[in-house]
């Protein structure tokens, strides 16, 4: 195919690529997002396989027809609570590939490449085997501790900082070596030692963190799988792999960044740090307040509790989503908003397992977009609510992250329902949520527990209603 139609076609589909970035930004555009991906990686496939592949069709046919079956079948079959075990084992996926890419670049040895271009061309595929070794051992920790295959506590060696750095500086004299050695038309047991390196880097930097910062490990894999594609593009002179791996790296950057803004961690505290927490769902670690002070409420005072209010707010958790309570949230949504009670829902940035975990769920229910609000658009309104309804949150509605100074959940932010009139907390028991940290807000004076599964007891709210 001629080579100005390939690169007008990767223009296009990296144009596609950015609008789908821009349309999954916003719930209202999130649906035309996901079509402008669709066509811009079909666009880059019909071209790459039409354009720039011109052998082995049956191999590729055989390979594609086996992967997007699979692909199909794990996209079938995932459950929304095991979406980030499987994006965090598709992470691995991209590793290997960069591995495999450049591992299949560097035994050709191209004569394309002479002097410092070809300095430049194994630096390339040095650093993009390097980035997809770790990325791949990495993610397969992650996918392990996220499906608790493994438990989710850290694991911390004494001197686990020197050996990191033993590491990275093993792996930069072996790719001086292996520029030196490549010059030579040898070169593979530099790469090989390196990979090696990285894939043990990878494991040691994933499980000395703890359960609690998972979320971030996953979205900075998928930063680094994403630069691990760029570097193959640049392996490959493929204009489109450079631009989709940068903005593949570049949004898991920022996503990381967001997401440690919304616990209030430091990045690189996380990575060398760790809160070192519980996989969660644990029994209460140390309570917050007297057994006492819990009081349970059952379905028909709830219902007349909410008859009774003008301002009911919503805040779910990751409990909503084990539970699928959120059509009945939507009808019991419905009947008080039939009654004139003004409803909104409070969604914290890192409620649930994955970002915007809660608003795929809403919007799965239909409920309207224009009454689901971001944690900081709904913090100062409390004071006006009747009543919150906490649904299976536990760690997001924690006051001990702003009273308990030494709290491993300390400067979170959380929203704040105990300021309201009356909290109701939904759950089945007083565990502690994902952090391991027991919560005061069960013990306030103003919070009522209704202890049970969230779409049982709720389908009871809404039959009384
Ligand atoms: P959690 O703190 O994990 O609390 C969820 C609560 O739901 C649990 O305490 C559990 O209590 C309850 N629950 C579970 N199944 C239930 C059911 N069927 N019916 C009723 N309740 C049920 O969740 P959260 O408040 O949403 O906070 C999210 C936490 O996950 C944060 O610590 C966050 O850092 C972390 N995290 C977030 C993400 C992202 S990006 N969203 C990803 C991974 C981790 P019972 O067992 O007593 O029912």
């Amino acid at each position: 195919m001629n080579p100005g139609i390939i690169a007008v076609a990767y223009l296009g589909a990296s144009a596609l690529f950015i609008l789908a970035l821009g349309g999954l930004s916003h719930q209202e555009t999130a649906r035309r997002g996901n079509w402008y991906g669709i066509a811009g990686m079909a666009l880059a496939l019909v071209v790459t396989i039409v354009g720039i592949v011109t052998a082995n069709y049956v191999l590729l046919i055989v390979a594609l027809v086996l992967g997007g079956a699979l692909g199909y079948y794990l996209a079938q079959k995932v459950e929304m609570t095991q979406m980030p075990e499987l994006v965090a084992i598709l992470h691995s996926l991209v590793g290997l590939a960069a591995v495999l890419v450049g591992f299949a670049n560097a035994v050709e040895h191209s004569p394309a490449y002479v002097g410092i271009e070809k300095t430049i061309h194994d630096v390339e595929t040095y650093i993009g085997i390097l980035i997809g070794a770790l990325t791949f051992s990495g993610s397969v920790v992650a996918y392990l501790k996220l499906s608790a295959k493994v438990g989710g506590k850290p694991i911390k060696f004494p001197g686990r900082h020197l050996f990191n750095l033993g590491l990275l500086l093993l792996a930069i004299w072996f790719g001086a070596a292996y520029v030196e050695a490549s010059a030579q038309g040898a070169g593979m047991t530099e790469l090989v030692a390196m990979t090696v390196i990285a894939l043990v880097f990878g494991v040691h930097m994933v499980i000395a963190i703890g359960g609690a910062d998972m979320p971030v490990v996953v979205s900075m894999l998928n930063s680094y799988s994403g630069w691990a594609a760029a570097a193959m593009g640049f392996m490959l002179g493929n204009d489109l792999l450079i631009v989709v791996g940068a903005l593949v790296g570049s949004s898991g950057a920022i996503l990381s960044y967001i997401m440690c803004k919304a616990m209030n961690r430091k990045f690189l505290n996380v990575i060398f740090g760790g809160i070192g927490s519980s996989s969660g769902g644990g029994a209460a670690a140390g309570a917050a307040g007297d057994e006492a002070d819990i009081k349970p409420i059952e379905a028909d005072e709830v219902a007349d509790l909410l008859k009774g209010a003008k301002e009911v707010m919503i805040l779910p958790g990751y409990g909503m989503a084990v539970a699928q309570a959120q059509h009945v949230v939507r009808e019991i949504t419905e009947k008080l908003r039939g009654k004139n009670i003004n409803v909104r829902f409070g969604i914290h940035p890192v409620a649930g397992r994955m970002p915007g975990h809660m608003n795929v769920l809403l919007a799965e229910a239909n409920l309207p977009y224009d009454i689901v609000f971001d944690m900081d658009e709904v913090n100062e309104e409390f004071p006006n609510v009747d009543v919150s309804i906490v649904i299976g949150a536990n760690d997001i509605v924690n006051p001990a992250a702003q009273e308990v100074p030494d709290s491993p959940i300390a400067g979170m932010p959380v929203l704040t329902p105990w300021l309201g009139k009356t909290t109701i907390v939904l759950k089945r028991s007083m565990a502690t949520g994902y952090a391991g940290v027991d919560n005061p807000l069960f013990y306030k004076d103003n919070t009522r527990m209704l202890f049970g599964d969230a779409k049982v007891r709720l389908s009871e709210v809404l039959q009384k209603l």
